[in-house]
């Protein structure tokens, strides 16, 4: 055990995932009953570590009813990294390195080693911090599923249920009005939340970055499925997929520090599909509502295992290391490799084949599909 630890922080970074509350309440059980740790809840990411009142102490009974509670307690953001903390000024937008003030802070709190729960871009934060000497663990959050060395991240899973339950709902208006329904999804670069609520709530497309479509495709296996009967389609996009030389459609609105937000492929898709097939096209784009709210049991359960398996990670002294599920183990990985490059869907996932099995399209001919796959196996 690392006896020179008395007193640990932790943080939540990055967008919200349902389970963060219950990885917080991980933490505190843990470093108090194991280890006698005191836990410091830091608000708002690193930056609530230079703010007044933003640090407070976390015992047992901060954590207690906390379990079932989407979002976080400790509030989070995504923008505002503090090596490259953007200020605004009279000439506009100029960043600055304040990380040095961020670890003095800390000191000055006395927190000896730190819990970091966040996605990619709260891990890489959380790296050059531990690089300057700040020692900490990561536990990976994001409903995208898009961290390497890792199986899953929790959030996850609620998002998949909630995208699977809107094309229950979408599939008995879309069968009613003899429509075209597209379901837009979230997942930044992947595309694992739309294959796997594709696959759950019975997609008959489903388009994810990993496999540029073509349009034709698309219309064709609406017409296929007309010649056959159902003359109802639902689609989902993830919000990263693109067509065949083209690009993926971003938001207008970028805020100063924050990353370009991608949204509106599954309205691109909708304007050219009315062009070409008879149904009318809606779309829904399911946004905030799959990070909101209540995790499932499985987003629960492995959320306290992160939680619990950072504190006794930060006993070890793993420090710079982040939590991973790798089967059914609970492992710790180098954070470095882990925020190396997204996590994609591998064109041999199981998930792929699954689709095609179901006569799911992904926007492509199946011979071009395992073409794709040929040449990514070749390349690896
Ligand atoms: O990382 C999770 C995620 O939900 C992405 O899927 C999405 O593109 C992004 O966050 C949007 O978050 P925000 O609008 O908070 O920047």
């Amino acid at each position: 055990m690392n006896s020179h630890i008395h007193r640990i922080g932790v943080l939540t970074g990055g967008g919200d995932a349902p389970g963060l509350n219950a990885v917080i309440r991980a933490v505190v059980k843990t470093a108090n009953t194991e280890y006698d740790w005191h836990v410091l809840g830091i608000e708002d990411s690193f930056e609530g570590l230079l703010q007044p009142g933003k640090v407070r102490a976390l015992g047992m009974e901060a954590v207690r009813g906390i379990l079932p509670r989407g979002g976080t307690i400790l509030g989070t953001t995504n923008r505002g990294n503090p090596f490259q903390y953007p200020r605004e000024t009279e000439t506009g937008v100029r960043t600055e390195d304040i990380s040095g003030d961020v670890i003095r802070r800390a000191f000055d709190f006395d927190i000896d080693a730190m819990v970091v729960i966040g996605g990619d871009g709260t891990l890489h934060i959380a790296l050059e911090f531990q690089k300057r000497g700040l020692n900490l663990v990561g536990v990976p959050k994001t409903i995208d599923n898009d961290i390497l060395l890792t199986d899953f991240t929790f959030g996850f899973d609620t998002a998949v249920n909630i995208a699977m339950e809107a094309l229950d709902r979408l599939h008995t208006t879309a069968e009613s009005h003899h429509r075209t329904i597209i379901l837009e999804v979230m997942g930044r670069e992947a595309g694992w939340i739309a294959l796997r609520a594709g696959i759950a709530g019975g997609a008959d497309i489903i388009l994810i970055p990993e496999i540029p479509f073509e349009i034709e495709h698309i219309v064709e296996k609406i017409q296929k499925r007309e010649r056959r009967g159902p003359d109802f389609n639902l689609i989902v996009a993830a919000e990263g997929a693109y067509p065949v030389g083209g690009m993926p459609v971003f938001q207008e609105q970028r805020l100063p520090g924050a990353a370009p937000r991608l949204g509106g492929i599954g309205e691109a898709v909708a304007s050219q599909l009315r062009q070409q097939v008879d149904q009318e096209v809606r779309v829904t784009v399911l946004g905030y509502l799959q990070r909101g709210g209540t995790p499932t049991a499985y987003d629960r359960i492995l959320a306290s295992e992160f939680g619990v398996a950072a504190v006794h990670a930060l006993a070890r002294g793993e420090f710079g290391s982040m939590i991973a599920v790798q089967g059914t183990r609970i492992v710790t990985v180098p954070i470095a490799e882990a925020i190396a490059h997204p996590r994609f869907v591998p064109l041999d996932s199981p998930l792929i084949t699954t689709a095609l099995g179901l006569d799911i399209s992904l926007g492509r001919t199946r011979e071009e599909i395992r073409r794709m796959r040929q040449e990514q196996e070749n390349v690896t």
